[in-house]
């Protein structure tokens, strides 16, 4: 029977394209897998092993931990940490960089993740996903600090996400090399290539965002939201649709499958409790920015491009504006005028 191309397949195929490329690339790529299929299995059996419901215990960010945020995060650890393919380690739930424990089996990348995103959602079987971002290690340096991993978006070598929906997906931008889906095959335990090169709808009339905060909406998101609701009456000339899943893989996977645009926008809320923005920028933000710009996308903050921010913090927070390029561009240009 045919395999298909695996993951690894695309990713060796990939590094022969860079010159500088050593195989520690592939090993990367090839321990996050690994830890995707874990967390696949952990999210798949759910209470089967105890793994619903909260962990007693709060993140850097002041926000309950779930179970599955401990255990993913521990997960993420272990299978990162062990192959020297990164100098080091940053994600949701740890406060402070991770120190690697062996620093003879240091690679030359970095790596930022979120272990599991939308854990609001575990607890009533409905989608969750796993955000990476890859940046490489300064060269040369025995430990690398916080300030290592403040790099902009557009320095990321690479970015995913791993949906644990009906199928497990992984979606890699590799950058410079489009976007890619790959199916986990569970007989087998592989990824198989199953979308190229997938490219977001330029035009879409389906909007993402969470409409219980409209009362604390800035003026340019009031605008947009309201003139998609008017529909075929509005100045917008056609009836939009809504979804809100309140899981941002499954949102962006969406909008990478038929178009649409999603928005989690800075507001008056936000903005009183100190915040820039609602979603992270290092592991959240900047790797979804990096995926839906190399689908054809755009992502935005609604003033600027997400990807040349300039991090001061690694759990800093960003404004979200992200999806078919049309419509991107109309909310982008609504703040920019006001
Ligand atoms: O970690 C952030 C996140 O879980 C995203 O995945 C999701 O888009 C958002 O929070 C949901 O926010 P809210 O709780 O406002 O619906
Ligand atoms: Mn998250």
């Amino acid at each position: 029977m045919h395999i298909g191309t695996t993951l690894t397949n695309y990713i060796i195929e990939t590094q022969r394209s860079l010159p500088e490329a050593t195989g520690e690339f592939t090993g990367l790529l090839n321990d996050i897998s690994v830890a995707c299929k874990r967390i696949s299995d952990l999210v798949n059996k759910g209470d089967l092993v105890g793994m619903l419901g909260s962990a007693d215990s709060e993140n850097v960010q002041g926000e309950t931990q779930k179970k599955l945020d401990v255990v993913t995060n521990e997960v993420f650890i272990e299978a990162l940490t062990q192959n020297g393919h990164i100098a080091g380690l940053v994600s949701e739930e740890m406060d402070d960089i991770y120190p690697l424990p062996n620093p003879s089996r240091r690679g030359r990348y970095l790596l930022l993740c979120d272990p599991l995103d939308g854990s609001s959602n575990i607890d009533v079987n409905v989608s969750v996903g796993t955000i990476f971002s890859i940046v490489r290690a300064p060269e040369g340096k025995e430990k690398p600090s916080t300030e290592d991993f403040l790099q902009q978006g557009t320095e990321q070598v690479a970015a995913g996400y791993c949906l644990y929906g009906p199928s497990t997906i992984l979606v890699l931008a590799v950058k410079g090399q489009g976007v890619q889906m790959f199916t986990l095959n569970r007989d087998f335990g592989e990824f198989i290539l199953t979308r190229k090169d997938v490219q977001i709808p330029e035009e879409t009339k389906e909007f993402a965002i969470n409409v219980s905060n409209q009362r604390h909406w800035e003026e340019p998101v009031r605008r947009y939201i309201d003139e998609c609701l008017q529909g075929k009456e509005g100045p917008r000339g056609k009836d939009f649709n809504m979804r809100w899943v309140a899981s941002m893989v499954a949102e962006v996977h969406r909008i990478l499958c038929r178009g649409g645009i999603f928005m989690y926008p800075l507001d008056a809320k936000i903005k009183a409790k100190g915040q820039s923005g609602r979603l992270r920028l290092m592991y959240e933000a900047n790797p979804m920015s990096l995926i839906v710009e190399q689908a054809g996308g755009a992502a935005t903050t609604g003033r600027q491009r997400i990807l040349e921010l300039d991090p001061s913090e690694i759990h800093e927070r960003a404004p979200v504006v992200l999806g078919s390029r049309a419509e991107v561009d109309v909310v982008t240009r609504y703040h920019n005028e006001g």
